[in-house]
Parts: structure tokens; sequence; C-alpha cells
């Protein structure tokens, strides 16, 4: 780096592998934006400057260089793999840094870990930016969704950078402050829920569709295709119609059967279930999701019981079209659960953490760039800017209708998934939420008797306030008292 370039970079990014790389073009694409680039091994470095020119990086061998090619407040984006690799970065910048400066990571760190993080970060009087980057190696290249958490003064700064580069639904930026500390990376945990739960439940309409339906992948391809053009509009089944287009050149066979039947998994999707648990709020199909790819993997115990008696039934279609169109309804239904869920998940994690989130907000930066990008956000989008604190999105009139119209369909492909020995159990699971969600009547009431039973955790009564156990070991009349802590 020339002397000339000291404090002229108004970005900067630590990490250039394929993400940081084309983040870092993206960057220096846009009007206005000088961006100064580090990795620890300067090939990477070398290897991006020399592809391109025209992007007229600010290159630095050392930290210390880089971070002097910084203007103040100066701004670095950390793009390296979430964990120790990332901590080493944050210690490297903010030994260098000065207070009002920023440090951003946008990995896919776990929200618990950006929370300690800012603390420690901000203790210095730097500003500590936790940022979900959605869309792949194509959206950090030609826009992402953006999900930056920290503090208000941060983003002052950043934002302006981040909504040049971010994708464009609607005429907007796909970019808000989501939220302070790990509010950013919180979102972002539940956008990846929510993309496990979607890939799972198009998977087992796939799945139910070639199995009961007899249609081959190039036909299910054209079924999605169809799909698309509708209130299933999305990235996902977009990806899906040219997967199952897709022939394998070795073997001549679709692609999608050659490949093994055993899901990976970053872990996203996991934290999303753990923190879930721990607030209490329910997300079936993103636990089902996350469980049918562990179950896919268990290759062994597969292999010992494969074989085990099914006992099905022919799933009888008299009519192909409606069948099709069972399936599209149900899924559809199942996927509103999954969103509604994931957005019930964010709201508790706001109330958990003490963060203002504003879901409209956050529906409306999922629209673009991000993996679950979809038509669907727009109504999502509406129906918090109609009723900002929605009990749920299922009590939307729109979706209200929309499931209304799909809950035979939804229960017709259910039942007969489960009598043809199909495995759906993101459909089933969100087919039950709702039967829940709406039932005036739960067997809760057996489960507070069992435990008030074996260990007199007491209930209470519909027809009278208080806290009561009855003496079951004794005349098992009923006494009032304060709820048990064991
Ligand atoms: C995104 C994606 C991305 C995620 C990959 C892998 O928003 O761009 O969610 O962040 O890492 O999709 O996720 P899994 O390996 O957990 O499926």
């Amino acid at each position: 780096m020339t002397t000339s370039n000291v404090g002229s970079a108004n970005i900067g990014v630590v990490g250039l592998a394929v993400m940081g790389s084309n983040l870092a073009r993206n960057l220096a694409s846009r009007e206005g934006n000088t961006v100064a680039v580090y990795n620890r091994s300067y090939e990477r470095t070398d290897l991006l400057i020399t592809e391109h020119p025209e992007a007229g990086f600010i290159a630095s061998e050392t930290i210390d260089e880089f971070v002097a090619s910084l203007a103040k407040p100066r701004t670095a984006i950390i793009m390296v793999q979430a964990g120790k690799g990332t901590d080493a970065v944050i210690s490297q910048l903010a030994e260098r840094f000065e207070p009002g400066d920023i440090i951003v990571d946008g990995g896919n760190a776990l929200f618990t870990d950006t929370i300690r993080r800012e603390k420690e970060v901000s203790a210095k009087g730097i500003n500590f930016v936790g940022a979900g980057i959605s869309g792949g190696e194509e959206g950090a290249l030609k826009g992402p969704s953006i999900m930056p958490g920290g503090s208000a003064e941060a983003y002052k700064t950043l934002g302006p950078i981040l909504a040049s580069i971010a994708a464009i639904a609607e005429g907007e930026p796909c970019v808000t402050h989501v939220g302070t500390d790990g509010a950013g990376h919180f979102v972002k945990m539940i956008h990846n829920g929510i993309e496990y739960a979607d890939m799972q439940l198009i998977a087992e309409a796939y799945d139910i569709l070639r199995q009961a339906g007899g249609y081959s992948p190039a036909e299910i391809a054209e079924i999605f295709t169809e799909w698309n053009k509708g209130d299933l509009e999305s990235f996902l089944i977009e990806i899906t119609a040219e997967v199952l287009k897709q022939v394998d050149a070795k073997t001549g066979k679709p692609f999608v059967d050659v490949v093994l039947d055993q899901a990976g998994s970053k872990g996203t999707g996991v934290w999303t279930v753990q923190t879930a648990l721990n607030l209490g709020t329910p997300v079936s199909g993103i636990a089902e999701a996350v469980f049918a790819r562990s179950l896919s993997s268990q290759s062994a115990q597969r292999a010992a019981v494969s074989g085990l008696p099914a006992d099905a039934t022919e799933w009888s279609i008299a009519d192909k079209a409606a069948f099709v169109e069972d399936v599209r309804r149900a899924l559809y239904a199942s996927k509103l659960v999954a969103y509604s869920q994931g957005f019930d998940a964010i709201r508790a994690g706001a109330a958990e953490y003490g963060w203002k989130i504003d879901l409209g907000a956050v529906s409306k930066i999922w629209r673009g760039g991000c993996i679950i990008r979809a038509q669907f956000l727009n109504r999502i989008a509406d129906a918090y800017a109609a009723k900002p604190d929605l009990e749920s999105l299922i009590f939307d009139p729109y979706f209200k209708d929309a499931v209304a119209k799909s809950v035979k369909s939804w229960r017709n492909v259910v039942a007969n998934a489960s009598l043809a020995g199909i495995p759906a159990p993101a459909f089933a699971s969100s087919l039950s939420y709702y039967d829940g969600l709406r039932s005036p009547r739960l067997p809760a009431a057996l489960v507070q008797g069992q435990r008030d039973f074996f260990g007199a955790h007491t209930y209470k009564r519909v027809d009278r306030d208080g806290t009561f156990h009855t003496l079951w070991s004794g005349d098992r009349s009923e006494v009032e008292q304060e709820p048990s802590t064991h």
C-alpha cells in the first residue's frame, strides 16, 4: 500500500474467500465506495486485485497497513469462518481501532457470541456490529439481504454503505437496522431456520408427488415452475425446479436420483430450534426439518431397520390435477406456519433480549437478496403494516382466508401420506400446530393432572382463581396452595 492510500478507504473487508471477495467487489462497484482489502494469506488478496483491477482495491499485506488505509471512523467487515477465526480478527482490529470506529462481523455467528463480543469491544468505545448477510456467493456479489445489529451510532455510518450493496425489493434496499447487539445475527438465525423448513416442505411435496403421484423429476420440475407463477413464487421453488430438471452427465439418470439422501447442515437451523426451545416458542416445522436432516444421516440405523413393515395403503388418485392442487395448498399452508412461527420466535427473542425489532421491516428486507426471498413476504409485510402487534401471522385476514381455502387439502395430503407410508414430518407437524392453535380445549389439562399426581406440581382450574393440588395418595381431596418449586 502506498502512503497516498493512507486513510483513503471508507470501507474495508477482512477475509477474501468467495463470500468476502464477492462482497468486496460489490462494495467497490458502488458509487462513492473506496474499498480496502486484507486476507491473512496475501495470495488471496493478490488473486482478487489481479482478477479485478477495475475495482480499484486498496490492498494491504499486513493488518497494520489495512487499518492505516481506512478513513475514520474506520469501518471493517469481517468475512471469515464463524468461531475462533472471527475472534482472532476482532482482537487484531480492536487492538488497532480507536473509539468511534466500527467492526462488523458479516459471518453466521451465534447471536449470543455477538452479544458477548459487542460488550467486550464496545467497552473500548469501538462499535461492534453483528450483521447477517443472506444470499450466498451470488447474493454477496449482486445484492444480499443484510441484517445488521449493533448501535444506532454505528448504523449512521454503516447503513448507507450497506444500502449501496443490498438487493432492492419494491424500490427499497433489503437492509435495516434490526436492533442492538446480537439482534442482527438472531434474525439471520431465524431466517436460516425458516430456510430449513421451507426446503424440507418443498422436499416433502416433491416426495409425495413422486411416490404417490408417480411423476418423474422432470415432470415435478414443470409442476414447481407452474407453482412459481402463483402464491408460492420464491427463490427456493425456482431453484428446486432447476435441480429437478438436472440430468446426471455420467449416468444419464435424473440428478436427484444419484445424490446420496443424507442432508448436511452447518448448524444454523439447530441454533434456531435450541433457541426457540429456550424461549418457549414452538417452531414445529423448523424442528422437523432439522430432525429430518439428522434422520437422513443415520445411515447405520436406517440400514439396520430398513424393510420395517409399512402396512401402507395405495393412495388412490382419481383426479391428478386435484391431487397436485392439494399438495400445492398443503405446501402453502405449512409454509405459512413455518414463517408464522419464525416471526413469533423473533418477537420472543426481542422480548427476552430487550430488542425493539420491527417485524414489518424484517419481512421487507427478506423480499429480496436472501435465500427465503419470495412474493409471500410482500403479504407478510402488508400484514405487519396493517397490524404491527399481530398476535400471529395466521390471524391476518389474508392468511386466515388462504388457510381456510387450504385446510381440507392439507388434511387430505397429511392423512393420505400417512396411510401411504410416505414420511411428511414438516407437513404433519405444521397441521398439528394449526389444530393445536385453534382447539378450544387441549389435552394439556390431562398433562397437568399427571404432573400433579406424580410430582405435586399443582394445577389451575377453569372455574376458579388459585393454585391447587389433589391429595392423590390420601383421600384425593383438593387443597389450595402455592405452586411447587421443585
Ligand atoms: C444464506 C444461507 C447461508 C447458509 C447456507 C448453509 O442465508 O445465504 O442461509 O447463510 O450458511 O445456506 O446452510 P446449512 O448448511 O445450514 O444448510
